[in-house]
C-alpha cells in the first residue's frame, strides 16, 4: 500500500491528489506560487498575524519557497516539502481556534481572489483540515499533563448499539448541553472529519478538541457537551459490561 506522504496529518492516501505522472492538474507552480505569495502578503500586514509571523522568519525568501514546496507538495504531489509543520507550530506560545479563523478567512479570501476554482477549492479544503489538525494537536502539547479523558473501554465492556452519525446539520440540542448516559453505558465517541470539543461538565472538569480518527470515553452517567469547532461528524457506540448482555 502508498504511504501517506505527509505522515503527520493523518491523512488517508486517498486525500492526496495524484503523481505528476498520473494526471495534470489544472494549475500550475505558478498559480501556487502566487497563491503563496499574496497570502503571506497580507498575513505580513495583519495586525494579529502579522507580528507573530515577523517576530520569527528571518529570511522570507526562503521561507516563502518552502510555504510554495509545502502547498505544491500537497496540491501537485511533487513532495518536495521537508519541513516540520507539527513543531513549528507547537513553538508558537498563544496560539488560538480565533486566530486560526483569520489565518483560514486571509486564506480563502486569496483563493478567491485568484479565479481558479480547482485551485481554490482543494487549497481551501486542504487548509481547513490542516489548520485543525495544527490547533488540535497544538492544544494537547500545551496540556501540562497527559488527557485527563479515557479513550479506550474498560475490560469485559462492550458495544451494543452505534448512534447517528451527528453533523452540525443533525446534531441534537440536547447534545449541545450538560446531559450523561444511564447507568451502565459507556459511550465510545469517534470524530470522523471536522473537529469537535468534547467537555465534561461533573469533576473533573474537562475538555478536549477531537479530530477525525481520535477517540474520547463517555463514563456512566457523567454529565458532558459537545459542540463542532469545525464542520465534520461523529458517532457513538454504546457500551455496556459484558454479564448485561
Ligand atoms: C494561527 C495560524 C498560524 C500561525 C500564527 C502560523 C505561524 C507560523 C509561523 C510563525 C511559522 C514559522 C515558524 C518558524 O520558522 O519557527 C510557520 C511555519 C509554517 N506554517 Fe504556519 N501558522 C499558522 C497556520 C498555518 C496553517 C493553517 C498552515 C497550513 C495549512 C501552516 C503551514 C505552515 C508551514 C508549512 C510552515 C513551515 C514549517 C516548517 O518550518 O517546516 N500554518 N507558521
Amino acid at each position: 500500500m502508498q504511504a501517506s506522504p505527509f505522515p503527520w496529518l493523518a491523512m488517508p492516501v486517498s486525500d492526496f491528489p495524484p503523481t505528476p505522472e498520473q494526471a495534470a492538474p489544472p494549475f500550475t507552480e505558478a498559480d501556487i506560487r502566487q497563491l503563496v505569495h499574496r497570502f503571506y502578503a497580507k498575513v505580513r500586514q495583519d495586525d494579529a498575524l502579522g507580528p507573530i509571523f515577523n517576530a520569527r522568519v528571518a529570511d522570507w525568501d526562503l521561507h516563502l519557497d518552502m510555504l510554495c514546496d509545502f502547498w505544491s507538495s500537497l496540491l501537485l504531489g511533487t513532495r518536495r516539502f521537508k519541513g516540520a509543520p507539527i513543531p513549528a507550530h507547537a513553538r508558537i506560545p498563544d496560539l488560538s481556534w480565533p486566530l486560526f479563523q483569520r489565518w483560514l478567512a486571509l486564506f480563502h479570501g486569496v483563493t478567491a481572489e485568484l479565479g481558479i476554482p480547482a485551485l481554490q477549492t482543494q487549497a481551501d479544503a486542504m487548509a481547513e483540515r490542516i489548520a485543525a489538525k495544527l490547533w488540535s494537536i497544538w492544544q494537547q502539547r500545551q496540556a501540562p499533563t497527559p488527557p485527563a479523558l479515557p479513550n479506550t473501554l474498560p475490560d469485559g465492556v462492550r458495544p451494543y448499539r452505534d448512534s447517528p452519525m451527528f453533523t452540525p446539520d443533525n446534531l441534537p440540542a440536547s447534545l449541545q448541553t450538560a446531559h450523561a448516559t444511564k447507568a451502565g453505558t459507556w459511550g465510545l465517541l469517534t470524530v470522523h472529519a471536522g473537529l469537535l470539543r468534547y467537555t465534561q461538565d461533573d469533576p473533573p472538569h474537562a475538555q478536549v478538541v477531537l479530530a477525525a480518527g481520535q477517540q474520547v470515553l463517555i463514563q456512566p452517567q457523567a454529565r458532558h457537551h459537545v459542540a463542532f469547532e469545525l464542520p465534520g461528524s461523529f458517532q457513538i457506540t454504546f457500551c455496556r459490561a459484558e454479564d448485561k448482555e
